[in-house]
């Protein structure tokens, strides 16, 4: 009898201690970061600080007019083999698309003016869902930046390329070099395979790896390393002529194609339905993507609870509108069957005799894309900077150029991961991940403006959601309601997407989870030893 007593005390003992470490273990995940300590170690950080809200909407303009409106848009209007076109009914797509940014950019809005510190949607999760969920937001957030970077270039390569053939002068080796010196991988096997050409004759072998390298998004991408490593100031400025030199050549297809339009054009509305114009919203999403990334530069903004919320709502605003007439005129002027999806803008423009419009549009795309790329990788090393000031990444990333105070270590591994991904990646793949990235990053973001408004009413709002909860949960509800949708059909991506966030589970628990316990252990030792003193 007292021998099994001791049993069941030994194993409630042993019961008790499993289900403690299992606490301790949630506890941990659950680990919240309080908004006043990131607010006070930003401020410490040595960023400076020098944008003002004017700067923050050419930045978010620079970020969100690129390949969305120069090559995706077609591909949204005519469709491709995964998804079905959404036809003239684009304009319901952009809005649709629209509406589920504009949620999520008030959520947004409200966080970056309440906790201003480079890491947007990282950081307003670690304050209000914990460590785990910050850190795999962070690592989703690398699919919207730096996988869009890729797809961005791809696309630059591509606009670049036309623009050099535009010079007839030029040697026939640099204007028409063999595929694989200007494509990813699997572009130059898709070429090929359409021309009926074996990859493995065509293309250079190195121990028995195909060597495709994208040399044109090579060159711009170490441009944009050593652009950034030189330092915000300089880039905005850069980005300010880039944004003024897009929206001319966007505006100058709207005033030339607006005298082309044919209202016949515009029937049938939706050749493809709801499916459609629900596939045309996730595809054009890509478009609107990078108003989110002004939140990233919140470190290094002057009065930031003024114009972050004027930054993020004033660009995406001036975009939507930009948008919906860019749509309205392309599906106007070429019927659909007829849409180029390489160059979309530029051939509509050729399509009706204005060959030196169409010239000057290149032009245009391949410097609003140069903005574009400039700003995603700001934004990306921007949180990845603060996951390693969270000892979640090793603590080297964090060092500062001496002279220019930017994370410069950080800037070229960034850079060598980007060049290394442009090798891999095609442009639809790369887009279609960056979009799930991103939505699932607007989702939390506008789940976290639910929470804190709950678990810490108090803080001071500069800004705040109107109608909330009712916008924060449309947000959710535009947001997840497109990406699961669009799941159904986009074969490639929904099989990439979760492989990433089960590698990022598997360096949490390999790396981040154990420094995050060191990190914890530093802090109670150095709070010991002043109770101490
Ligand atoms: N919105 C950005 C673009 O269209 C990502 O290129």
């Amino acid at each position: 009898m007292s021998i099994n007593n001791n049993e069941d005390l030994v194993s409630n003992f042993e019961e008790k201690k499993e289900i403690n470490i299992l606490k301790n273990f949630a506890k941990n995940l659950m680990t919240l970061k309080n908004p006043d300590n990131m607010i006070k170690q930003a401020n410490d950080g040595g960023l400076k600080k020098t944008l003002g809200a004017f700067d923050l909407i050419i930045l978010g303009v620079g970020a969100i007019i690129g390949s969305g409106i120069f090559t995706v848009v077609g591909i949204a209007a005519a469709g491709s083999a995964e998804s079905a076109g959404a036809g003239p009914g684009l304009v319901i797509s952009m809005i649709l698309a629209s509406l589920a940014c504009v949620f999520s950019a008030l959520c947004y809005s409200e966080f970056a003016s309440m906790i201003p510190v480079a890491g947007s949607a990282y950081l307003y999760t670690y304050a209000t869902m914990g460590e785990f969920m910050a850190w795999l937001i962070g690592w989703v957030l690398m699919l919207e930046y730096l996988v869009g970077y890729i797809a961005v270039v791809s696309a630059w390569s591509g606009y670049f390329m036309q623009f050099i053939r535009g010079f007839t002068f030029l040697p026939e080796w640099l204007t028409n070099p063999p595929i694989y010196l200007i494509h990813d991988y699997s572009t130059v096997v898709r070429e090929l395979s359409s021309q009926g050409i074996d990859v493995n004759t065509a293309v250079p072998h190195f121990l028995g790896i195909p060597i495709c390298i994208n040399i044109p998004g090579i060159l711009i991408t170490l441009y944009i390393i050593a652009t950034l490593i030189k330092g915000m100031q300089e880039s905005t400025k850069m980005a300010g002529v880039m944004v003024a030199i897009k929206l001319g050549v966007v505006g100058l297809f709207i005033l030339t194609g607006i005298f082309y339009i044919k209202p016949e054009n515009w029937v049938p509305f939706a050749p493809n339905g709801l499916n459609g114009i629900f596939m045309g919203a996730f595809i054009i999403f890509f478009a609107y993507i990078g108003f989110d990334a002004i939140a990233t530069a919140a470190e290094e903004t002057k009065n930031p609870q003024r114009n972050l919320p004027i930054g993020i709502i004033g660009s995406l605003g001036v975009c939507t509108i930009i948008y919906v007439l860019v749509a309205l005129v392309l599906t106007g002027v070429v019927p659909i069957s007829q849409i180029d999806t390489h160059a979309p803008i530029a051939s509509a423009m050729a399509m009706v005799g204005q060959n030196w419009v169409a010239g000057l549009i290149s032009i245009g795309a391949l410097t609003g894309l140069t903005s574009v790329l400039l700003v995603l990788m700001l934004a990306g090393t921007r949180i990845l900077y603060a996951m390693s000031r969270d000892r979640f990444l090793p603590s080297i990333l964090q060092t500062l150029h001496p002279k220019y105070k930017t994370p410069h270590i950080l800037t070229l591994i960034v850079g060598a991961i980007c060049i290394l991904g442009s090798l891999l990646l095609n442009i639809s793949t790369a887009a279609e991940l960056c979009n799930f990235g991103t939505f699932a990053s607007f989702i939390i973001v506008c789940v976290a403006v639910l929470i804190l408004r709950k678990t810490d009413p108090e803080r001071p709002r500069p800004f705040k959601v109107p109608f909330s909860p009712f916008l924060p949960l449309m947000g959710i509800i535009c947001c997840s309601g497109l990406m699961i949708y669009s799941m159904q059909f986009l074969k490639t991506s929904r099989i990439l997407f979760p492989i990433w966030v089960i590698l990022g589970i598997i360096y949490y628990f390999t790396y981040s989870y154990k420094q995050q316990r060191l990190a914890q252990k530093d802090t109670t030792n150095e709070g010991d030893k002043t109770n101490n003193d």
